[in-house]
């Protein structure tokens, strides 16, 4: 019984930032239990060498280039994941940027477009995926890519923590409009991890191994710790789980 709702064969969805990164060890848990994807992110050929070997699964794979800050190329994608995969059983609201530097320097364009990537994306990407799932009348799965941040603030990161803010909000609010529609959404939160988003901070020995003294695991985190996340989220195994946040962390918060 377990095994069968863990299985995720005939189950079709779409996966945002995953050329790369935590996004990328999501697909990878989503194609190894057997979904079909579509894969996006802005560079072409970084999706395709992707989907290549996401492909060897032996699931669907449809690399669509997507800028997730552009509101044409959001409609685009939910058309051709309609089109190719035949429906949306599943979304994952990946795709972020991050912008450092002490808030009273942060410009107002980063603030923006941190918004407008972090925020405003993840909440058309949301409704118009909701709004298929509605039609098609099965219930639905919808992640959100939330951040430690979003609970202790941390510094330097105005725009980004309080993007990462208003999505774990989101996470709550849109579960309470789409309970009735037996479309799940929930938040993956991951501490700090090892990918191009904190190549920057890892170079800062001091900083890097203060953060590593916070960890109960004392490591960081990588792409592949967030494959069992995915499954979980995606499958019928978290059937009752609505409006909450994982935190895969290392045991960040609890330190
Ligand atoms: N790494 C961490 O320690 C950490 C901690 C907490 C939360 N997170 C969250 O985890 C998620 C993944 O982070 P990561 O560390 O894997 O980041 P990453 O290594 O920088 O990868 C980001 C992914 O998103 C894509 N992307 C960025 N901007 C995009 C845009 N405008 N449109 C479409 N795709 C876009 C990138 O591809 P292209 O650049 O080719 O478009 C890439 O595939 C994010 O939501 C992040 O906030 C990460």
């Amino acid at each position: 019984m377990i095994k069968e709702k863990l299985n995720l064969k005939g189950k079709r969805g779409i996966i945002t930032g995953a050329s790369r990164g935590l996004g990328r060890g999501m697909a990878d848990g989503l194609a190894e239990m057997g979904a079909d994807l579509v894969i996006t992110s802005r560079n072409m050929k970084s999706l395709e060498k992707a989907a290549g070997e996401l492909s060897v699964y032996g699931g669907q794979v449809v690399p669509v280039q997507t800028d997730v800050g552009v509101d044409d190329d959001l409609k685009n994608l939910i058309e051709v994941t309609c089109s190719e995969l035949g429906g949306i059983d599943f979304l994952f609201c990946n795709a972020a940027i991050i912008r450092r530097g002490a808030a009273h320097e942060h410009s107002i364009e980063d603030f923006d477009e941190i918004y407008r990537v972090n925020v405003r994306s993840v909440f058309i990407l949301a409704q118009l995926s909701a709004r298929v799932m509605i039609e098609q009348g099965r219930g639905g799965s919808i992640v959100i890519t939330d951040s430690v941040v979003s609970f202790h603030g941390s510094h330097n990161v105005a725009g980004y923590s309080s993007s990462k803010g208003a999505v774990h909000v989101l996470i709550k609010t849109l579960a309470n409009d789409w309970g009735p529609y037996n479309i799940r959404v929930n938040g993956i939160a991951p501490g700090f991890c090892e990918t191009d988003m904190t190549e920057d901070i890892r170079k800062n020995e001091e900083r890097y191994d203060y953060l590593t003294s916070r960890m109960a695991l004392g490591r960081w985190g990588k792409p592949e710790d967030f494959a069992g996340a995915a499954v979980y989220f995606a499958s019928d195994v978290s059937s009752f789980v609505t409006g909450t946040t994982l935190y895969v962390d290392g045991g960040f918060l609890s330190m």
